[in-house]
């Protein structure tokens, strides 16, 4: 054996040299790997290697670039001074790649002699999800290796399967059983036999004579899915490079196109996201080591909007899910809607009529409330909201349900001590909020009673993962986190349309700023009765929301809310709407003037981060990331703004502070005066991201 540099092992098989990057659990580039590769390389080359295979240990070839190492002074040897070796290399060195080879680690198999992967193997380039483009040679290799596909890879960022690399021809060979062991088979059969390599920086035959117009076409397609977002189009421009220019040329284009955006902001804030999602699994509460319950078999207590969506999600995710309704006939309808729902997607083509069949052959429905409960390793009740209602169906549930399950709440707004109190077991009830449609949201609020339990946690979180969710836990307080916050808009959204705005001004502004829908078409999309439910509940007055409602306006589902709608459900803005709103400035005497689209931005937002301060001063949310995944996953937030406390940190809280407190007073609005933890972050200079642990003031 030779030297055994720690981070990449150094194996042989005869002649043939094996380099095992052993950096887990991901096995990303980081310096001490590009420094073991580049000596392994020196020292194969050294001992007179026939061929080279390059592989990763554990179970993944390489998820790429080691992001930490971002922004700080770079160490070398560099990815390219890496890839110059293999490049140089008399042996070939051959890519054997199983598991993921993403990002910096695809860029390493792109610069080899040859790629071998492991069937299901995944192969891809998801800088552009990070903000930025790939900036190891992948925008000039890929494409002189597949042709125009790769702008498809390299702008919509999703991996591929092995099987469809090598249909595409970026892998050479799909070898099935123990990958290292077909690897050197595979590389010494070519290296002996003689067979041509040919790097993909000498290739020009995908490249030469494309069609730019037809570029540009596919090129126009596939931005038109990222609107607002910059990382998109330098893929664009990288790959564009690699069939206009020299090879050399074009990694000078893909390297400004990597250092322009690697330091903007839009990239900075998808990888706050992107390690806050994995930050949000780390749960105080949870101490590492806590085991879930097992859960094989859900029960879903009501199968209206929510309830069908959540047993949908499950039988999406494999699992068998039961839902109990109180009538036949309401069960046959939930039945039918899922079906519908479903059937909607085999109709588009994205769901094939077998994996349909698989989906709801797991789902069953019953009336039998008793039986089915007693079956059950988990329930999550989704009956309608009201207090009375839950708890009656959980001092049932607590007596039909075997000891020892958790039972779980969907309430958007109750408290869940409340229905605890219910049960006999209160430390196994929590909240499980997941957001509408159930079956398409990612984000699910796992809520904490005083009393639930760290077991009952890590299942309701266990549970979520395994049916697709992002499990976010969070503290029982009215509106949990996300709704709390949104809630706290609605007053300024009155006030602006009172001075000035009309819902289209508004919409526009926030549509402008990245998010899915303006916070009116979304009244619209979800019923305005709802609100004006809860302003009755509180006792609270919205008077323009009220007119609306009480012009018969109720949203999309009365086919006129704050927008008119057509039969295509294409908003239109409404005269009457209008008007409504004109006379009510003209009765409450409000001089309508011009706002910009500043203000309105500052009045939205303000808002949510000063609300956002308070849940981390009571400890409803851990963390600041925790509110942002919130609102990228459940909220319609583009992830390329990081979320509202990854925005409240760019204006600077000394700025937040003092825009909070100067409309608390223009629109005597109390709720803005500043919260306690932004002026106290204000005044030492510090920031949301800057806290360090529980922010309780
Ligand atoms: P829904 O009215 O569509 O569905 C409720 C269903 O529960 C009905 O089909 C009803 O027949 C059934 N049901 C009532 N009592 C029952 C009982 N004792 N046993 C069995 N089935 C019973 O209401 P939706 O919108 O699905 O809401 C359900 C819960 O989810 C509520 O707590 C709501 O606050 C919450 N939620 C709603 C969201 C939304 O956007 N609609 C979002 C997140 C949570």
């Amino acid at each position: 054996m030779a030297d055994e540099p720690r981070y990449v092992e150094h194996a042989f098989d005869g002649d043939v040299h094996v380099l095992r990057i052993a950096n887990p659990p991901v096995n990303t580039l980081r310096t001490e790997v590009r420094a073991g590769l580049l000596d392994g390389l020196k020292a194969a080359e050294r001992e007179g290697a026939r061929a080279i295979v390059l592989i990763g240990s554990g179970r993944n070839f390489s998820a790429g670039a080691e992001m930490t190492e971002f922004g700080k002074p770079r160490k070398p040897p560099s990815l390219p001074e890496v890839f110059d070796a293999i490049e140089q290399s008399r042996a070939p060195v051959v890519a054997a790649i199983h598991g993921n080879a993403l990002g910096g680690g695809l860029e390493l198999a792109l610069a080899c002699h040859a790629r071998v992967a492991s069937p299901g193997a995944q192969l891809g380039l998801p800088e552009v999800k990070r903000g930025f483009v790939p900036g190891a040679g992948g925008t000039q290799r890929l494409p002189r290796m597949i042709g125009l596909e790769a702008l498809r890879l390299i702008v919509g960022g999703d991996p591929v399967s092995a099987e469809e690399a090598e249909r595409l021809g970026f892998v050479d060979a799909v070898l099935p059983g123990e990958l290292e062991k077909a690897a050197i088979a595979w590389a010494r059969e070519a290296a002996t036999s003689g067979r041509q390599f040919v790097l993909a920086r000498h290739r020009t035959d995908r490249i030469q004579g494309q069609d730019m117009a037809a570029f540009d076409e596919a090129a126009r397609k596939l931005l038109a899915r990222s609107r607002g977002q910059e990382s998109p189009k330098g893929c664009v421009e990288a790959v564009r490079a690699a069939f206009t220019m020299p090879f050399e040329e074009g990694l000078n284009v893909e390297r400004e196109q990597f250092q322009r955006l690697v330091a903007g902001e839009q990239s900075q804030a998808l990888r706050h996201i992107f390690f806050g999602e994995r930050e949000v699994a780390r749960v105080p509460d949870v101490p590492e080591g806590t085991k879930p319950l097992p859960v094989r078999k859900l029960v879903v207590i009501g199968c209206g909007t929510m309830g069908g969506g959540i047993a949908m999600s499950a039988a999406n995710f494999g699992m068998p899910v039961t839902v109990v309704e109180s009538t036949q006939e309401a069960l046959e309808r939930g039945l039918k809607r899922c079906e519908a729902n479903w059937q909607r997607t085999v109709a588009s083509g994205r769901l094939s009529q077998a994996e349909y069949e698989k989906r709801r052959a797991l789902l069953t429905g019953t009336t039998d409330f008793e039986k089915a409960v007693g079956e059950a390793d988990l329930v999550i009740e989704a009956v309608f909201e009201d207090m009375g209602v839950k708890k009656e169906v959980f001092a049932r549930l607590d007596k039909a349900a075997r000891p020892g399950i958790v039972l779980a709440s969907n309430t958007s707004t109750l408290d869940i001590d409340e229905i605890a109190s219910a049960t006999g077991r209160p430390e196994l009830v929590c909240g499980m909020h997941f957001f509408s449609p159930a079956n398409v949201m990612r984000l699910l609020e796992i809520v904490r009673g005083r009393k639930t339990s760290a077991e009952t946690l890590a299942t309701a979180m266990d549970v979520g993962k395994r049916i697709g969710k992002l499990n976010v836990v969070v503290g029982n307080c009215d509106g949990f986190v996300g709704n709390r916050m949104t809630g706290k808009r609605g007053p300024q959204v009155e006030k602006l349309l009172l001075e000035g705005c009309l819902p289209q001004d508004i919409d526009r502004v926030m549509e402008a700023y990245g998010m899915a829908m303006g916070p009116l078409a979304t009244g619209d999309l979800a019923g305005l009765d709802i609100g004006a439910a809860v302003r009755k509940a509180r006792g609270t007055v919205a008077p323009i929301a009220d007119a609306v409602v009480a012009a018969g306006r109720l949203g999309q589902k009365t086919g006129k809310g704050y927008y008119d709608y057509d039969e295509n459900r294409k908003r239109m803005p409404s005269k009457e709407v209008e008007k409504i709103i004109l006379d009510m400035s003209e009765k409450m005497q409000v001089r309508r003037r011009r706002i910009e689209d500043q203000e309105i931005l500052e009045r939205l937002l303000l808002p949510m981060v000063n609300e956002g301060a308070r849940i981390l001063e009571e400890g409803i949310a851990y963390r600041p990331v925790d509110i942002d995944v919130i609102f990228v996953n459940g909220f319609g937030w583009p992830a390329w703004r990081g979320g509202p406390m990854f925005w409240a940190d760019r204006m600077g809280l000394r700025a937040v502070r003092d825009r909070l407190a100067h409309y608390a007073e223009a629109t005597n609005d109390p709720n803005l005066r500043p919260a306690a933890l932004i002026e106290r972050l204000a005044s030492e200079g510090g920031s949301f991201a800057g806290m360090k642990g529980p922010a309780r003031a």
